[in-house]
């Protein structure tokens, strides 16, 4: 496996520059802190392979759909989140020749990325003519503290050179999303404003009509000392910049601060944003680069505080785990509930920057145990507030009477994907967004938010499954046909097990709920019927019938849950057998072959293993994971992690451990081949968990915590932090003994590996490990 970055805890670190592989790098070492993100694209010129990306959240465009043969029922567009205008532009010329760094010499190049600190410094050493160099330091962070802020402190020495510099400090909306259907640019220009030492740019999207205003100003020193500029103003459409030329003597240092402001209008009123980002500007380069870069590390150090996991005995795991965690954060920080977690967060275009069921089934989970309930809360609300539209997005497909489908991408809650047997079929994810408001009031006991709203959604989510399942005559069962479960290698499939065990569960679990409700709040309980015009007796009547007579496919021998009617039909290998210069196979796989074959992409009965582990014995865990793991070629990044997890909760650690480093490095070593795309966002989640629920073995059952710890061989010791209830603890794990530090000031009830144990406020507990 290829490991293209230097193993550290705290830092990733690209020795050389490596032009083949920029586009890797680009995703690897990008920002972002949940308001907006950034590529590691250099701030100056470079005509060498890039996929330029800075990213707004929520701000988006709805390119029409591109298909070959169009049925009934697409959605028009695909949804996507918009390349923005570029803000971090520094072009610099040496003597009148552009600094670029495809075609200049570069006598060596190192970009770090800070996770600990968050920020991703760039250095260089420019050999300018023969045997006259120049050394340049570029630093670059996106506020944690204040959101709309991005900074960049970019310094130049020179070694032995004695000429001119040329700066060009600029902002760009001329920009482009590679992933166009019809090569449009999406951006007009409402307006711009120059003057020395400043820019602004308010560019607005087509269709959806968000402005973005970009604004920017810039500090100048050299060596040490402010330097006022005379700048030549250069503004044309879509485009401003300040140009300045200065002299360069050996030993000189320049120091260029360059401030930037982002303001949407969905946080600004469009009329007020060119005096909004003007203010923004004054505050931000009045506050200053150090006070800034402070503020900024503060934050990190607060959320590393209640989510860092330290791995001892092994650099490259703890690099993993860090680096997912880092960028998690930087693409969510549940402040704001119209926002979303896309699969590659804002680092590429893949995906659209669409909200997935990924975000339900493993992102939500990350947060629940990591952050405060409000964050997690958020991603529940947004999800809340499409409900309308899901019924819509349902109507669309012919069903009725309130029933909503969710959809599998969004950006607004209309259904946008284009392709049939997902945007269709996978009716799962519905499930996972019922699932998600069960997880949530498990972790947090919020059982306002399931009187208040979650409550609509599952009747809405129940009507559907209600309507969705068929009756066979012939069978004398219920059935679900004609669906796509996880594992998207299979299409148009009958009873597909987790989908069914999803839709029962849903329907149980809507009726017990709306009975507690019933109960305890009577007056909200009539809200919702007023709202939904719900009929219990009539409506959940017939839900009883599909919950005790949908058909849920199993096999008796071989003591396993067939993923589908008929899967036993097929040639049943393990994915061993599949030459390695085939796989990936959906890179070399005709999409016929691949369907017919046995191989499954992704955890799909070990998903809903992994979600309904409660109701089922180890023994029979075991029988399905030894069944299905071999089939499994964890083609969708979201798979292996999954699969981890259960292989540790069957105590098969060394399969664990090695799925967990699958997961754990599958962007930092590239494993699929397409890192160069974006990050594996959602997945960094599933990773996590393969830790603490993994490795730790925790869970929340019957409202406790409980563990049943393992740990890999490997490693000397392990610790993460988590959160029951608003009580945050740390819990270590060695190979001889287990440690818990309560560290909030209520009790925590906990069972490990059976034993019942309390753990005080700010207690520290030390609890012999029993093997
Ligand atoms: C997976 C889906 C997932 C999507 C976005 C696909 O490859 O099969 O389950 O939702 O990627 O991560």
């Amino acid at each position: 496996m290829k490991t293209n970055y230097e193993k550290n805890e705290w830092l990733i670190v690209e020795n050389g520059f490596h032009p083949e592989r920029n586009r890797e790098s680009e995703s690897i070492f990008s920002i972002g802190n949940g308001y907006m993100g950034q590529r590691a694209n250099f701030e100056e010129k470079y005509s060498g392979d890039s996929l330029k990306g800075s990213y707004v959240a929520g701000v988006y465009y709805p390119d029409k759909t591109r298909v070959g043969w169009w049925k009934n029922g697409y959605p028009d567009y695909f949804a996507k989140v918009l390349n923005a205008p570029k803000w971090i532009g520094i072009d610099i010329s040496v003597n009148g020749r552009p600094l670029d760094l495809a075609t200049s010499r570069i006598l060596s190049f190192k970009r770090v990325l800070n996770m600990k600190e968050g920020y991703l410094d760039r250095s260089f050493i420019l050999d300018v003519s023969g045997n006259k160099s120049l050394e340049f330091n570029v630093r670059r962070f996106l506020s944690m503290a204040e959101p709309d802020a991005g900074v960049i402190r970019y310094s130049v020495r020179s070694i032995d050179f004695d000429g001119k510099l040329e700066y060009t400090v600029y902002l760009d909306s001329d920009v482009k999303n590679e992933d166009t259907n019809y090569g449009q640019k999406f951006w007009k220009e409402v307006t711009r404003d120059i003057s020395a030492g400043t820019g602004v740019l308010i560019a607005r999207t087509m269709k959806t009509d968000f402005h973005v205003a970009t604004g920017m100003c810039y500090d100048f020193k050299v060596n040490g000392k402010h330097i006022s500029v005379t700048p030549t103003l250069i503004n044309r459409s879509k485009y401003v910049a300040n140009s300045f030329k200065i002299k360069v003597s050996q030993g000189d240092e320049l120091t260029l601060v360059k401030y930037v402001s982002v303001l949407s209008s969905l946080n600004n009123q469009k009329k007020n944003l060119m005096d909004n980002v003007k203010e923004r500007l004054v505050r931000i380069s009045s506050t200053g680069y150090e006070k800034l870069f402070f503020e900024h590390k503060a934050e990190w150090g607060r959320i590393w505080a209640a989510s860092d996991v330290v791995i001892e005995g092994d650099v490259a795991a703890q690099q993993a785990i860090r680096f997912n965690i880092f960028h998690l954060n930087q693409t969510y920080t549940g402040k704001d509930e119209r926002l979303n977690i896309g699969p590659k967060g804002f680092t590429g275009e893949k995906y659209g920057g669409g909200t997935y069921w990924d975000t339900e089934a493993f992102a939500l989970p990350f947060f629940l145990k990591t952050a405060d309930q409000n964050v997690p809360k958020n991603l529940l609300l947004y999800r809340y507030k499409h409900l309308d539209q899901s019924i819509k997005n349902a109507a669309k497909l012919g069903f009725k009477n309130g029933a909503a489908l969710y959809p599998m991408v969004t950006l607004n809650g209309e259904e946008c994907h284009n392709e049939w047997e997902i945007t269709f079929e996978e009716i799962h994810r519905n499930g996972a967004i019922a699932y998600a408001i069960f997880n949530y009031l498990r972790h947090t006991g919020d059982t306002d938010y399931m009187a208040d709203y979650g409550a609509e959604v599952l009747i809405g989510i129940s009507r559907f499954w209600n309507q969705r399942a068929t009756w066979s005559e012939k069978r004398k069962k219920y059935m679900i046909l004609g669906v796509t479960g996880p594992n998207e290698y299979e299409n148009n499939i009958n009873n597909n097990w987790y989908t069914n065990t999803l839709a029962v569960w849903t329907l149980k679990f809507t009726i017990s709920n709306l009975e507690e409700i019933r109960k305890t709040a009577p007056d909200k309980y009539d809200k919702i019927v007023a709202r939904t015009k719900f009929d219990f007796v009539k409506e959940t009547g017939q839900w009883k019938k599909i919950i005790s007579d949908l058909f849920m496919p199993s096999d008796k021998n071989r003591k396993v849950f067939l993923q589908q009617d008929g899967f036993l039909d097929k040639e049943i290998m393990p994915a061993t057998s599949i030459p390695s210069d085939e796989r990936p196979i959906n890179q070399h796989w005709s999409w016929d072959r691949i369907l017919r074959s046995c191989f499954i992409k992704q955890a799909d009965v070990l998903q809903g293993l992994y979600l309904f582990e409660e109701d089922h014995d180890v023994e029979t865990i075991r029988c399905n994971f030894e069944f299905y793991e071999p089939m499994t070629v964890h083609e969708s990044s979201l798979s292996a992690c999954v699969h981890s997890i259960l292989a540790s909760w069957i105590g098969n650690i060394d399969k664990a451990y090695e799925l967990y480093l699958r997961t754990a490095r599958l962007d930092l070593d590239d494993y699929n081949h397409e890192v160069g795309d974006g990050l594996h966002i959602t997945s960094m989640a599933g990773t996590w968990l393969a830790i603490v629920e993994g490795f730790g073995g925790m869970r929340i059952h019957n409202n406790k915590v409980l563990f049943k710890p393992l740990i890999p061989r490997k490693w000397k010791s392990y610790s993460f932090h988590a959160r029951f209830r608003g009580i945050l603890f740390e819990f270590t794990v060695t190979h001889s003994e287990l440690v818990i530090r309560n560290l909030s000031d209520k009790s925590l009830n906990l069972m490990i590996s059976g034993n019942e144990y309390v753990v005080k406020g700010s207690e520290e507990r030390h609890i012999i490990k029993l093997q």
